[in-house]
């Protein structure tokens, strides 16, 4: 037997993985000591109420032989890639339900689309960018080339058109850096992408954290993009499912490459390797649609971006440089005395008690960087708030 030896190229950890062994390395040391965790993007929010009820509901339907449900649709219930449809709709963006799949979350879809490409492919990845998109690329034994996010450009490094790339991966707002492409910007990768005849994977799992009317949450707002582009969105952030688990993928059957339908790979990919988001859970996600839904998920989301500004506030006090926070959960800041990300994050965690998440753990490009997640209580983010004020 045989192992797959580029599963062997990678850090021996990922990236959260190490981030929560120190912590616990420091929480074995210091007891008594308080954590403030501001590190991996995980709610504190509960489950609105509207959700819980209609899992409630959801679970009684399948006590009854009238009501209930066995294995589901392949690409997941039409009532919820009905309201997903609808969703996208209401920002004036018509995708179709047949090219919306249900699955377990991005994280999830991310890795297995990987499963359609070839293995002699260019990926191109901004750095720093989630490391998810990294590590699966070089599992399954991809080149992988890199388009440095800087203080300069933003942190929204653009295609240069010089270079060649099969498939781009692209996220906006970008995790970790809180930065959100622009309708232009989202449109010159279109046309990079077009011009190489590469494909772009669009994550728009903060999409709904954006406050700037102008920019845009899906890449589908853009003309073009549904010859180029597969989209992949979740719950875990918009209405806090982290621990649910539900999240789509749009492939538009308008995708052809290499003289194949991506939607009718997908679909095959699917059908023999996924048996569908359990049903319980789908009738929850489709309820987070409805008018009561949207609302209770936005009063979280702006309990959030008020810990992102508290956040941002301090350290902005403490003399330190940050981006983000502002159209997405996450403020991206500048390590004090040109320290190193990890030097940082064992000083914030050991001196402070403050989790955050090493910067160059997201790419080359992210050192001297750390990241804070606002997916933290009030009273973390307050605390959190009064140490950073000391530095
Ligand atoms: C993060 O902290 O970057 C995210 O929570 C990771 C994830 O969504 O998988």
């Amino acid at each position: 037997m045989k192992v797959n030896h580029h599963a062997l190229e990678l850090e021996q950890n990922y990236l959260f993985s190490e981030v929560a062994k120190r912590i616990r390395a420091f929480q074995a040391a210091n007891p008594s000591r308080e954590l403030l965790k501001l590190s991996i993007g995980d709610v504190t929010r509960p489950l609105s109420r509207v959700v819980t009820d209609e899992m409630k509901a959801a679970a009684e339907d399948m006590s009854h032989a009238e009501t209930f449900h066995g294995y589901g649709a392949e690409q997941g219930e039409l009532f919820l890639r009905e309201a997903i449809a609808g969703y996208y709709a209401q920002r004036g963006t018509q995708i179709a339900p047949d090219d919306i799949f249900i699955s377990d979350g991005a994280k999830c879809d991310l890795g297995n689309l990987c499963d359609l490409f070839d293995a002699d492919n260019t990926v191109l990845l901004p750095n720093p960018v989630y490391p998810v998109y990294f590590d699966t690329s070089i599992m399954s034994g991809r080149r992988v080339i890199f388009a440095a996010g800087t203080k300069e450009n933003g942190f929204l490094p653009m295609p240069d058109h010089s270079v060649h790339a099969d498939i781009i991966y692209l996220c906006s707002p970008n995790n970790p850096t809180g930065a959100v492409y622009s309708r232009e910007q989202l449109a010159e990768w279109i046309s990079y992408a077009k011009a190489n005849g590469a494909l772009i994977l669009f994550d728009a799992a903060y999409e709904a954290y954006i406050r700037d009317p102008a920019l845009p949450h899906s890449i589908f707002e853009i003309a073009g993009a549904a010859d180029c582009a597969i989209e992949i969105n979740s719950l875990s952030k918009t209405a806090g499912f982290t621990g649910v688990r539900c999240g789509w993928t749009v492939v538009p059957k308008t995708l052809r490459f290499d003289g194949a339908s991506l939607h009718d790979m997908w679909f095959r990919r699917m059908a023999t390797k996924y048996n569908g988001t359990s049903y319980i859970i789908q009738r929850a996600a489709a309820k987070v649609f409805s008018p009561e839904g949207l609302a209770a998920a936005h009063a979280d989301i702006d309990y959030y971006m008020e810990n992102a500004q508290i956040i941002k506030s301090a350290l902005t006090a403490a003399g330190i440089h940050s981006v983000g926070g502002e159209n997405a959960p996450y403020v991206w800041f500048e390590a004090p005395a040109h320290a190193e990300s990890w030097d940082c994050f064992d000083t914030l965690l050991n001196q402070y008690g403050i989790a955050g998440t090493p910067g160059v753990g997201f790419g080359t490009a992210g050192q001297g960087w750390m990241r804070f997640s606002s997916f933290c209580t009030r009273e973390t983010a307050n605390q959190a708030a009064a140490y950073l004020a000391k530095l």
